[in-house]
């Protein structure tokens, strides 16, 4: 197993010596601007235009032009794998991917999801997600990205686009911009200040951009009372001149409103090309465009640029030469007639194990070796008994918690529940394993007495709007466990003295409850891990690896200390500005139950020697735009080091991360903001030198007066830490014009 691990990542290490730079859409441009020349009018309008929803094998499908020999485009979700198709591996979601703060894997993760696509014929993988970011605790699909931190969420969107568009398809950065939740979200506006939009939610699309991602997808909701995908503000101005994007904009599914403004304002291709909530004839585009291109309400050189992108993006990633022909349809249960999954279960697997986080681990209770017996508990224990796909888009909370539900999933080719992979392993320890894998707090507790140490699963599920499940309609209602969870770990606290709870969450869970029983020892926080969920439980839990997992997120100790969640409104004002998650908490001190970044080992680590070295001058940043901003924003400017020593007895993993707190000359900012990560392998009592590159974008404010990137001038705290609040070393540099 080990060593398949690691000829998984030494091929993707290969794999990333090849990276697509500026020159990549240069010599793609050409080859789009002369096939441009050779397509009629209809053929033009095809490209940009859907084929309508159910129209072709895959949720979205353009027209073939074959002038050219350019197919019908296949547009597919989902960030976490292919939907709607089988046998596909069924990924860790992206949270969990974020919960892993390990580049290497955020690469090859993203590299099979791509190779995945690829195989099946897919040209457009509708990952990975940025948007939401994660503002509101309670937001439906927060767990379809990375983290609510933008610098996490950014170096996740890089690494997951390279890996996909290493494998030969074209990534899409979704969804743009500030789609922050689900009730109202068609019609809500989202008003966000400038420099709260600059510095939180469209960081992560520059990564985006600067990766060289082939698609954008324009968001359901208003921004400043404007469509998304009829923006100008956004498509034309933000995306494409401000952050120098070569890609095309396609509209999320049902997201444009008009035939001329969308053109207008940027879009650049329409999806599904009809309303699906609407009987035909709501068709923007298609005819629709070609009349208003006649009629000269849309220009003929904006068509032109519509297409020569969507054509350049396809010459980008290679896609004229002997792309697979697509081998599966959405429509018909998904079968397809090639099997892609190779060997990325491993993949899976690894990354859901190295996700892992250890909240709580008094005694040492973990890693448990040979226990005489355990009391398995909870529903969550098990997989669904009618299966692990036995609701569209999984769109129920039944069994072990593994994705969220809505189109951000995939179907699960087979699902490891704990228990599974508890009951596989008991069987090597002579363990005598008691289950009781209902929710029931009477048989819960009777279990728990009669065993050595008991296993509680609980869980929090959200998802999608158009699905409403347990009463939440995509976003929770609250941000407690499921199913009585709290109950029932008290139930088990009361008859047996050494309690664990795992806990499967879309995103954080109010603990204080289980954290006040003296008898729950360990709490282990495994995301939403996909497929293979038990196997990487049991990695962690037996220890056979440490933990090595740390929060994305924020867990607090009630959910107003957030001061953001869902609204029941028209508009969200945004008003709580840069400070989000930790942000705030820092900012309005408040403690939170376990902090971003946070995350216990098996072992110890120790922190010495920080070394400063920043050549920063203050003042902003110009040049030419390429990919992602103005060129300076991205040249290095000095690094942050520090030594790192596995001081405890056991290997384990640490991750070392950089906050930097900006100089008292700029406008007021969070006194903390992760700027750098660096995940560390070490043996007991190894030590290496960890290493924050830093560019001018993380010393920079966005100045709204002057509409640039600015370095402030004066002195920079610097703190390096185990978490964002478990600070070992600080520091400080000057920048002065
Ligand atoms: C455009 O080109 C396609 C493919 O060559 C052809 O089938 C179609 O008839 C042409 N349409 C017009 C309006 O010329
Ligand atoms: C939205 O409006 C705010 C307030 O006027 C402004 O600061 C911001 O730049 C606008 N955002 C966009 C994308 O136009
Ligand atoms: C898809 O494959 C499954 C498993 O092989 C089979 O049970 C099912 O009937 C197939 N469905 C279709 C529509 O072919
Ligand atoms: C999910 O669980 C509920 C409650 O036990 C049950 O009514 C429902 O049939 C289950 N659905 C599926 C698809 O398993
Ligand atoms: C949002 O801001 C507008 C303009 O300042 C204000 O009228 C409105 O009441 C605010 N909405 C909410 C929900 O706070």
């Amino acid at each position: 197993m080990i060593q398949l691990l690691f000829s998984v990542l030494a091929t993707t290490a290969a794999v990333r010596a090849y990276s697509l730079g500026s020159a990549g859409w240069d010599a793609a441009y050409s080859k789009a601007e002369r096939a441009l020349h050779k397509l009629n009018q209809t053929e033009k309008i095809g490209i940009v235009t859907g084929v309508t929803w159910e129209g072709g094998p895959c949720v979205g499908n353009t027209y073939s032009a074959e002038s050219i020999g350019y197919p019908s485009l296949c547009l597919q979700d989902s960030p976490l794998g292919v939907r709607d198709a089988n046998p596909v591996t069924a990924f860790p979601a992206g949270i969990n991917a974020g919960a892993t703060w390990d580049r290497s894997l955020m690469y090859a993760r993203g590299a099979a999801i791509g190779a995945e696509s690829k195989g099946l014929g897919v040209n457009v993988q509708l990952g990975p997600v940025a948007g939401p970011l994660g503002k509101n605790p309670d937001g439906g699909r927060i767990w379809e990205g990375f983290s609510v931190d933008p610098y996490l969420s950014g170096i996740a969107m890089e690494e997951t686009i390279q890996g996909m568009q290493n494998s030969g398809v074209q990534a899409c950065a979704k969804h743009w911009l500030g789609n922050e939740q689900e009730h109202n979200r068609e019609t809500i506006s989202s008003n966000i200040g400038d420099r709260a939009a600059h510095e939180l939610y469209v960081w992560p699309f520059m990564n985006a951009v600067k990766a060289n991602v082939a698609s954008v997808m324009c968001s359901y909701n208003k921004v400043n009372e404007t469509w998304s995908c009829e923006s100008d503000a956004i498509l034309n101005k933000l995306m494409k001149d401000e952050l120098g994007f070569r890609g095309y904009v396609m509209s999320d599914w049902n997201a444009q409103h008009t035939t001329v403004n969308s053109a207008l304002a940027g879009l650049d291709m329409t999806m599904p090309g009809s309303d699906f909530n609407s009987p035909p004839g709501s068709i923007f585009w298609g005819v629709n465009l070609q009349d208003a291109i006649a009629a000269g309400s849309v220009p003929q050189a904006r068509l032109d640029n519509m297409v020569t992108r969507i054509l350049a993006a396809w010459y980008l990633l290679d896609q004229d030469e002997g792309y697979p022909e697509v081998a599966f349809s959405s429509w018909n249960g998904g079968n397809a007639s090639v099997d892609v999954t190779d060997d990325h279960g491993s993949v899976a697997r690894v990354v859901a194990r190295d996700s892992v986080i250890l909240l709580k681990n008094q005694g040492k209770v973990l890693p448990i070796t040979r226990p005489k017996s355990l009391a398995i508990i909870g529903s969550d224990a098990v997989v669904n008994p009618n299966g692990p796909n036995a609701c569209s888009d999984r769109g129920c909370d039944n069994g072990t918690l593994a994705m969220g539900w809505g189109s951000g999933t995939a179907q699960f080719p087979y699902l490891v529940s704990p228990l599974d992979a508890i009951q596989a392993q008991s069987e090597r320890t002579g363990t005598k394993i008691i289950q009781s894998t209902t929710d029931d707090t009477i048989a819960a507790a009777k279990a728990a007495a009669a065993a050595e140490t008991a296993v509680v699963f609980i869980n929090s599920d959200s998802g999608e709007g158009y699905i409403t499940v347990e009463g939440n309609e995509g976003d929770r209602n609250n941000l407690d466990p499921w199913h009585n969870g709290n109950a029932l770990v008290e139930a088990v606290a009361a008859e047996n003295k050494n309690v664990i709870v795992v806990v499967h969450s879309v995103g954080p869970v109010i603990l204080e409850t289980i954290v006040a029983q003296p008898n729950v020892k360990a709490i282990v926080w495994a995301g939403i891990p996909g497929q293979e969920s038990g196997n990487a439980l049991v990695d962690v839990m037996y220890g056979a690896v440490s933990p090595s997992g740390k929060l994305p997120y924020t867990i607090a100790k009630q959910r107003s200390d957030y001061g953001t969640g869902w609204l029941n409104a028209e508009v969200d004002n945004f008003s709580e500005g840069l400070f989000i998650d930790y942000r705030h908490f820092d900012e309005s001190g408040l403690v939170p139950r376990y902090e971003f970044g946070y995350g216990l080992s098996y072992t110890t680590f120790a922190y010495s020697a920080i070394g400063i070295h920043v050549f920063a001058a203050a003042g902003p940043s110009t040049g030419p735009i390429i990919p992602g901003g103005p060129s300076e924003l991205f040249e290095p400017v000095g690094a942050i080091t520090a030594l790192v020593r596995n001081s405890g007895s056991v290997s384990g993993s640490e991750v070392a991360q950089l906050y930097i707190g900006l100089p008292d000359s700029a406008p007021r900012t969070p006194p903390k903001q992760l700027r750098g990560f660096q995940k560390l392998k070490l043996a007991a009592k190894q030590s290496t030198l960890a290493s924050f590159e830093l560019t001018r974008r993380d010393l920079s404010y966005w100045d709204v007066a002057t509409q640039k990137w600015v370095v402030p001038s004066g002195t920079f705290k610097v703190y390096i830490g185990s978490s964002s609040r478990d600070i070992r070393l600080q520091g400080t540099f000057t920048v002065k014009w």
